[in-house]
């Protein structure tokens, strides 16, 4: 484990053998930002186990986190001081956490004219379902599920001289080093992506993406293959938790109605069929992704990250999920 900055004690425990059991008693008060070092061993100590449960998306071997057993927790603070547990500094394919960022540069570069094309609503429905398309006319219900984001790639590929760029860029900037794409992992995106093909030609014949699919599907596919780490994903949201204001360089990102509604969006459609729940459990914006990652923010106080490869029957990360909701319990970080 490595960690930073150890100030608190441990916390007082509670008896959590599993995600069944994790609920603090509403009485309890949460524990204080001090003993941060400590709840976040103690919530890794806690849902870790989970790592060694449930399907794993298949990962090109040369990424590591093709290994299930592997788990991390981050938590990024506005003052730049980082938290981290277990396998923090390991890549990964980004995968689906990269549409919040898609979603970021659509809106600073062409605002919210955006959603007269996508939705703003939960689907529902798996993240790759094609029927809700068929019925509501190649409108994605919004930029969280596979087929709004390749509409929001298709919006970039107007907007922006190169969108892989305008998005590539933007995560390098919040995170500080440049983001590269895993080839391996390209490719095997490349090989599994009939359906968001089939989601592009059927948004295509009803008038809703307006460049050639294949080229759509291609920004998407590198920008779900973009390298990244537990640490570097809970800095990156850290603008969420801060107005819009990216708080390393002092860059404003978005105006802070929009990173409102960014973190709407998170809220309410992040997590693909499992929002509500993580809105029940956890209580703050989340974005999920078929690697594992689970990365959200607390606005006025941190990003964070959880990553662990098993995934739940809703392609959401078992352990991260779980490790989200006791440090939500712990912490007393839901906003609802
Ligand atoms: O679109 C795909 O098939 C993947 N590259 C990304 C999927 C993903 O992470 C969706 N989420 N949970």
């Amino acid at each position: 484990m490595t960690c930073r900055s150890t100030t608190g004690v441990s916390a007082p425990g509670r008896r959590v053998a599993g995600v069944g059991v994790l609920h603090a008693s509403p009485s309890t008060a949460p524990d204080q930002p001090s003993d941060l070092e400590a709840v976040l061993a103690d919530v890794t100590d806690r849902s870790r186990h989970l790592a060694d449960e449930g399907e794993v998306e298949e990962q090109p071997e040369e990424l590591p986190s093709a290994e299930s057993a592997r788990f991390a927790l981050a938590l990024a603070e506005l003052d730049g001081t980082e938290h981290v547990t277990g396998d923090a500094d390991v890549g990964f394919a980004i995968q689906s956490v990269v549409k919040v960022f898609t979603l970021t540069a659509a809106l600073q570069l062409v605002g919210e004219e955006l959603f007269d094309r996508v939705g703003r609503e939960p689907s529902g429905d798996p993240f790759n379902s094609l029927i809700q398309l068929e019925h509501e006319k190649g409108h994605p219900r919004n930029p969280f599920i596979n087929a709004g984001a390749l509409l929001v790639c298709d919006v970039l590929m107007d907007a922006a001289d190169d969108a892989f760029a305008a998005v590539a860029g933007l995560l390098g900037d919040l995170v500080g080093e440049e983001a590269t794409v895993n080839d391996t992992a390209l490719d095997a995106e490349r090989e599994s992506a009939s359906v968001n093909r089939a989601m592009g030609h059927l948004m295509q014949s009803f008038g809703n993406i307006h460049h050639p699919v294949d080229e759509v599907v291609e920004v998407y596919l590198r920008l779900c293959s973009v390298t990244v780490t537990t640490r570097t994903l809970a800095r990156a949201a850290r603008f969420l938790a801060n107005d819009g204001v990216d708080p390393r360089t002092g860059a404003p990102v978005l105006s802070e109605p929009l990173a409102r509604r960014v973190n709407a969006l998170m809220l309410t459609c992040g997590t693909y069929d499992a929002a509500g729940q993580f809105a029940y459990d956890l209580g703050f914006p989340c974005k999920s992704g078929v690697a594992g990652a689970v990365m959200g923010d607390v606005p006025g106080r941190f990003g964070v990250c959880a990553w662990s490869p098993p995934l739940d029957e809703k392609g959401n990360s078992r352990a991260g999920r779980a490790a989200l909701h006791l440090l939500s319990e712990r912490l007393g970080l839901s906003l609802l």
